[in-house]
């Protein structure tokens, strides 16, 4: 199990994410209260940059079709929102758009530091 040190806690804003380049991934770190959680930069549906989402009720939310993913499990709680053209259909959303869950990380922190276990993904 190897871990890495990423970023200092201080870093991270308070209800807030950054993303981190870490060799070739690209993880955001999001910190909710004490908590820090680790997780797959791009948006499993079409690559959206999750660090420039919102965070709300504890998932991240996608900045470019609002899919909404868990913190703490990655799981998938709602999927893209995706508008109709409007000129086939004002204020219809796409249906049957779906995606996938989250890439998630282990995290700890240590004397002000993060660490993130990039080897053990969480399902
Ligand atoms: S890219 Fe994230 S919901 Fe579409």
């Amino acid at each position: 199990m190897e871990w890495k040190d990423i970023a200092a806690v201080g870093e991270i804003p308070d209800g807030g994410m950054m993303k981190v380049d870490v060799g070739d991934r690209e993880i955001a770190l999001a910190k909710v209260g004490q908590g820090i959680y680790a997780f797959g930069d791009r948006c499993p549906h079409m690559n959206g940059p999750l660090h420039e989402g919102k965070i709300e009720n504890g998932c991240v939310v996608c900045p470019l079709h609002k899919a909404r993913f868990e913190l703490a499990t990655g799981k998938r709680v709602s999927d893209p929102r995706i508008p109709i053209p409007r000129v086939l259909k004002a204020g219809a959303l796409m249906a049957g758009v779906r995606t996938h869950d989250l890439e998630t990380y282990a995290v700890k922190q240590e004397n002000g530091r993060v660490l993130v276990n990039l080897e053990r993904r969480k399902p």
